[in-house]
Order: C-alpha cells, then sequence, then structure tokens
C-alpha cells in the first residue's frame, strides 16, 4: 500500500517535460525596465517533470495521507466530517472568487448581502444580535469575543475586574484565550456528573470576574444541565458570558446560547456547518453578540442602508481588528451554502445524527473501555484505557496506534486533562451504521487484543511506511523530503 515516494525534484526527467513545453522560439522578452530589483536575473529552480509523473506524484503523496474521504476520522473536539464538494463549487464561482476586498462596495454588492444575510442567519440560530465574520479560527474567534467583554468593561469604568473564570472541562483554548487577553484564569472544578460544580462556582465570583468561558457541551460531550443557573450567578455578580460555541453542532436549531443568557459566542464553521478547518486557519470563527456588546465588534461590519449593502467603519467604540476586511470570505460562502442546503430542519437533523451516532458508538464500546462520567454525553464522548492499563500494560497510545493498522484515524487521546489515559471519540453525523459498526468492531477486537496478546499493540501499527515516531520531534522538526 505505501510505497517510497522521491521527491519531485529527483524526477525530474527535462526530455518528456518539453514535450509539452516547447522551447522559445521568438527572442526572449526583456522585463528588466519593467520590475527593476523586482526582476529574477536567473531562471527559477523548478524541476522539469513529464505530466504524469506529476500526478502520480501528488496522487501517491495524498494516498499516504489519512482524510475524511478515506474513512472514519474520530478526533474528538475537532468534527472532521465530511464537507459536501458542492460547497467548493459555489465558493469558486467567479462572481465570488474572482472578486478583491478593496473593490467599491457598489461593485460586490452580492457578496455583501451574502454576509449581511449570513449574519441574521446565524442570529437565528444562536440568539444573538450581531456578528462579526473576522476571526480566522474558533480560537482567534475566541480572543476576539473575549476582548469584547474587556472593552465592555473598561467603557463601563470597571478597571478591576481582571479575573476570567473558567471550568476545568472546558476547551484548552479558553484559558489561553483568556490569559492572552490578560485576564487571571481560576478554574471551577466538575462535580461527580462531569459538569460545573455551582457550589465551586459561588466561591470563584467576586467583584474581581469580568465573566465565564464556558464550553458547552464541555470536553466530555456533556450538556451543563443548571446553564441558566450559571449565567444568572456570572451576571448577577457583574459578570458577562462567553460561550465556547465550537460544539454548537450538538444542539443545532434544539437550543440556543442567547436564550441561554450568553452574551457572546463563537461559532467553527468547520465544525457547526461543513468547511474545511484550514489548518488552523484560514477557516473562519465568527463571533456573535448581544446588541450591549455590539458597538465593540471589530471593524468593518456589513450594513444595509435603503436597497445597498455596505461596509460600516464608522464605528466609535470598536477595539480595532483581529483580521484583515470581513474575513475569510469563501469559507463563508460554503457556510452559507450548506446552511441554506439544510433550513432549518436539516441543521435539527443534522445535531440529531450526530448525538445519535456518537452515543451508539459510545453504548457499543463501554463495556470493553471504561467511561468514566455515567452522564448522557452529546455529539461526543470520553472513554479511558485505564484497564487495559493496569491489568494487561496497554496504554492508550497502544490502543489507538493498532486503530491505526485496522485503517482508522485515532480519535483524540489524552484529553480532556480531566480523564487519565482518555480516548475522545466524535464520529459526526456524516459517518454512516456501517462505518460506525466497523470503527467499534475494531475497538473491540483491540481490547481483545490487549488481554490475548499486549505485544501486538506495544508495536502497534505495523502497516504504515513510520511506526512510531518521535511524537514532538515529528510535529516540531518535520523531515519533510527523502
Ligand atoms: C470546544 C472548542 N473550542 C475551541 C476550539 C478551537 O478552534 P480552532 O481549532 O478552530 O482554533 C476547538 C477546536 O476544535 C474546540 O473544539
Amino acid at each position: 500500500m505505501y510505497k517510497d515516494t522521491p521527491i519531485i525534484f529527483e524526477l525530474a526527467t527535462k526530455s518528456k517535460a518539453s514535450r509539452y513545453i516547447r522551447p522559445l522560439d521568438v527572442p526572449k522578452p526583456d522585463f528588466s525596465s519593467w520590475f527593476g530589483k523586482a526582476y529574477r536575473a536567473e531562471e527559477p529552480n523548478i524541476p522539469d517533470v513529464d505530466e504524469i509523473s506529476v500526478v502520480r506524484h501528488y496522487t501517491n503523496l495524498s494516498n499516504k495521507n489519512y482524510h475524511v474521504e478515506i474513512g472514519t476520522y474520530p478526533l474528538g473536539s475537532c468534527t472532521m466530517k465530511y464537507n459536501p464538494k458542492v460547497n467548493e463549487d459555489l465558493a469558486a464561482l467567479s462572481g465570488f472568487a474572482a472578486t478583491h476586498p478593496l473593490q467599491p462596495d457598489q461593485t460586490v454588492q452580492g457578496n455583501l448581502e451574502l454576509l449581511y444575510h449570513l449574519e441574521q442567519l446565524l442570529n437565528d440560530v444562536t440568539g444573538m444580535d450581531a456578528y462579526t465574520f473576522q476571526p480566522a479560527a474558533g480560537a482567534q474567534g475566541e480572543l476576539a469575543g473575549v476582548l469584547l467583554i474587556k472593552a465592555y468593561h473598561e467603557d463601563h469604568g470597571n478597571t478591576k475586574r481582571n479575573v476570567m473564570i473558567i471550568p476545568d472541562a472546558a476547551h484548552g483554548t479558553n484559558p489561553a484565550t483568556a490569559a492572552m487577553v490578560g485576564y487571571k484564569v481560576r478554574e471551577v472544578k466538575s462535580n461527580s456528573k462531569g459538569m460545573v460544580d455551582l457550589a465551586e462556582l459561588e466561591k470563584a465570583l467576586g467583584d474581581d470576574v469580568a465573566g465565564l468561558m464556558l464550553t458547552n457541551p464541555n470536553t466530555l460531550g456533556i450538556y451543563e444541565e443548571n446553564i441558566e443557573k450559571i449565567t444568572k450567578m456570572v451576571h448577577d455578580a457583574g459578570g458577562l458570558c462567553y460561550y465556547d460555541g465550537a460544539n454548537i453542532n450538538a444542539i443545532l436549531m434544539h437550543a440556543r446560547p442567547g436564550d441561554m443568557g450568553f452574551d457572546c459566542v463563537h461559532m467553527n464553521v468547520h465544525k457547526s456547518f461543513s468547511t474545511p478547518h484550514g489548518g488552523g486557519g484560514p477557516g473562519a470563527g465568527p463571533v456573535g453578540c448581544k446588541a450591549i456588546l455590539e458597538p465593540y465588534l471589530p471593524r468593518p461590519v456589513v450594513r444595509k442602508k435603503e436597497e445597498s449593502y455596505y461596509l460600516d467603519y464608522d464605528r466609535p467604540k470598536t477595539y480595532g481588528k483581529v483580521r484583515s476586511f470581513v474575513g475569510s470570505f469563501g469559507v463563508l460562502v460554503k457556510t452559507y451554502a450548506y446552511i441554506l442546503r439544510n433550513g432549518a430542519e436539516g441543521l435539527h437533523q443534522a445535531a440529531e445524527g450526530a448525538v445519535a451516532n456518537s452515543t451508539y458508538l459510545r453504548e457499543r464500546l463501554k463495556h470493553a473501555y471504561r467511561v468514566p462520567y455515567d452522564t448522557p454525553s452529546m455529539h461526543e464522548f470520553v472513554m479511558t484505557a485505564e484497564w487495559q492499563k493496569e491489568k494487561y500494560d496497554c496504554n492508550t497510545i497502544d490502543i489507538v496506534k493498532r486503530l491505526i493498522d485496522f485503517g482508522f484515524h485515532p480519535p483524540t487521546i489524552y484529553f480532556p486533562l480531566i480523564v487519565p489515559e482518555a480516548m475522545m471519540l466524535e464520529p459526526t453525523e456524516t459517518e454512516t451504521w456501517r462505518d460506525l459498526d466497523q470503527l467499534a468492531n475494531a475497538f473491540l477486537k483491540i481490547a481483545k487484543e490487549a488481554e490475548t496478546n499486549p505485544e501486538l499493540l506495544k508495536n502497534a501499527p505495523h502497516d504504515t511506511p513510520i511506526s512510531r515516531p518521535d511524537e514532538t520531534r515529528a510535529a516540531r522538526e518535520p523531515i519533510l523530503a527523502g
């Protein structure tokens, strides 16, 4: 399956390539006077490779990668779901793709109308009053949202509020964001149900609290049953409430952060809808807020006057920008296409599908692996390899490495930190029952192998070009050639 692939420079064969690109038979033009210093004096070092070798080279490389178009990718918290191809076709239409952010508003009325309408749709979905589309990813959305809270407090003279409360089941980007904005992080422990402990929250509240960031469903996949109580407690103490809506795919069209009492929210459109993640960017992490925070939104925002749409830069209270122009426009076109194609009913069903698939997988696996919290989970769940470690010395890493031999991408592991030997699975709503069963069968077979032949797990994977790289160095200092 895995063939050794040379680097493209090693494939250079001048003679064949020249069949397609003939040598110049006219005098070479002299552009140096046009471009001055920027003019390249030497030919670029591009390998001459014939077409079939180029196609095979990149196809082979892509076959070495694992992606959702090969199989199930149950990476919890990352929502690796299938992105319908029609999104790509629509975003590539020249009216969208061939426009420039510096064009005058009158020449891009269709694009502005799309953003204006998308803002209304997202307001409806989340119960907010306004949106910015600038952030390029979920974590940047958090930054943009928490900056709104900061700007609000500063504008209201609340200079002493310098603490952000964050439950221990929050996504790791929440405390990182709060710290980046300059807040001290005060952690609140979860109770035995895997939810915010209200007594602990009460203790954490005070007149130094700027707000609370809540990931819901949290990183255990659990929905906070006391969510309205939580937002009320924070508001009563003078703080504002931030909803990490990256996991909103679990509750779309069933519940809205705005109705639960939250003041702002970010969404990860790759998780909630169906756009490529963008490897940390450029994706999109729109941020919605209630009217009290609207004046501080980054500029520009898209507004409508009579029948025209325009970019409004005239915003005296804005805290500035988090990114250029209105954000990743192409990604937002895909978001819009997905929402319109599904409609309210389709989004409602997608959320139910995400929860049903995850619950099915959990039920099939819960007797072979331990599920640390009994509370029903939503779109993802966490199980642990504690039994396997204790009895057979097989750790989480051994189990998921063995999963690669069965043709699956491993789930997220050792996260959330509050569960030892954690495996966090999120199958998403796009997987079929057949795919889920194959994944469950592989996990069950591995649990048996841990009992009968633990060495098989310890040396896995057996069928990849590299078996167990140094995980840190492979990420920080990858060897990309040879
Ligand atoms: C709950 C939660 N919050 C925030 C993020 C950060 O999003 P991003 O990776 O787009 O920066 C993620 C990532 O998937 C997430 O699952």
